[in-house]
């Protein structure tokens, strides 16, 4: 009786017919950042900044540009104490992402200095390795792509759930990703694992913003693609454009700038999304 009735059709049964789900709301594109000056920014909000991977790259530049002006945290797994040595302002320190003891000693640190932070640049990354990037699926090897994960996703994730309390009010958390991150835009296909943990790093910006402004918390989270930078990350693709004076290949001091310029000029409209070097909002 009871599965006879189950097999009528629902107004036969009495019931309205459900609605249909909400439609998913559009993920969409962000208004885009205009760009504005980094140290009039950071007159706004008293801490310090901090650098993970600041060992080289656009990480080191970011710390030097800010060490300009006032105290940063440069850290990395293997930096070297006399790297910014001609710069009291840039303190160094021996931090694996991936090690929760490790960042919460940076957390003690910066609590024993008496500090907040303004801004958290995340810039720690795993991209080449005997094992990678994938050119396809057969390619993939479990370690890489669990080290992968390890510094790409969870180290900003890590770095930012320590840090959280010690974020001054207006401060930011910016994550550098990869366009290559892009669902939305990938055509191409390949480098498996630092494709998709930079996927997952964006959908941990939006969350991250999610969660701490719905708590009154205001941070900007901002996931970045700094543009093709000649770095030791890039040399092994970039190498013949730097030689050839490609001048569509940043410097990672132009990159540095062009990051904090749009942290300087993302407001609460841009918390959570996905920009290139730009300020134009890419798809996730
Ligand atoms: N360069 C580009 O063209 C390009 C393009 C798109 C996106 N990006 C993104 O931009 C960011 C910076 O890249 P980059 O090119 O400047 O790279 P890079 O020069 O290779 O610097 C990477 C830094 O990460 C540090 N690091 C690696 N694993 C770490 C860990 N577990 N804990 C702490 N630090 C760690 C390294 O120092 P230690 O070895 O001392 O730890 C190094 O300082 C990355 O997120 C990258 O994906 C770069």
């Amino acid at each position: 009786m009871y599965v006879a009735l189950l097999m009528l059709p629902s107004a036969a049964r009495g019931l309205s017919t459900p609605p249909p789900p909400p439609p998913l709301t559009q993920p969409g594109l962000y208004p885009p950042i205009a760009k504005a000056d980094p140290l009039l920014w950071w007159q706004e909000t008293s801490g310090a900044i901090v650098v993970a991977g600041a060992a080289s790259g656009i990480g080191e530049q970011i710390a030097r540009l800010y060490g300009k002006k006032g105290k940063v945290y440069a850290v990395s797994r293997s930096i070297e104490p006399t790297m910014f040595e001609d710069n009291p302002n840039i303190i160094t320190s021996r931090v694996d992402v991936t090690d929760d003891d490790s960042v919460a000693a940076l957390v003690s640190q910066i609590k024993e200095d008496g500090e907040t932070v303004s801004a958290l640049f995340n810039c720690a990354v795993l991209l080449n390795g005997e094992k990678g990037p994938e050119r396809n699926i057969k390619g993939i090897d479990k370690a890489f792509f669990m080290d992968s994960f390890a510094i790409n996703a969870y180290g900003p994730i890590n770095t930012t759930r320590q840090l959280l309390p010690l974020l001054a009010k207006g401060g930011a958390v910016v994550n550098l990703s990869a366009r290559v991150g892009s669902i939305a835009d990938d055509e191409m296909g390949g480098w498996w694992s630092y494709r998709s943990s930079k996927t997952a790093l964006n959908h941990l910006t939006k969350l991250s913003h999610i969660e701490t402004n719905r708590r009154g918390h205001k941070i900007t989270f901002l996931s970045v693609h700094p543009g093709t930078t000649y770095t030791p990350m890039s040399s092994p693709f970039t190498q013949r454009r730097y030689e050839a004076g490609d001048e569509s290949l940043h410097s990672a001091e132009f990159t540095a700038t062009a990051i904090a310029e749009l942290v300087a000029g993302a407001g609460e409209d841009h918390s959570g999304g996905f920009f290139d070097w730009s300020g134009q909002s890419l798809p996730f």
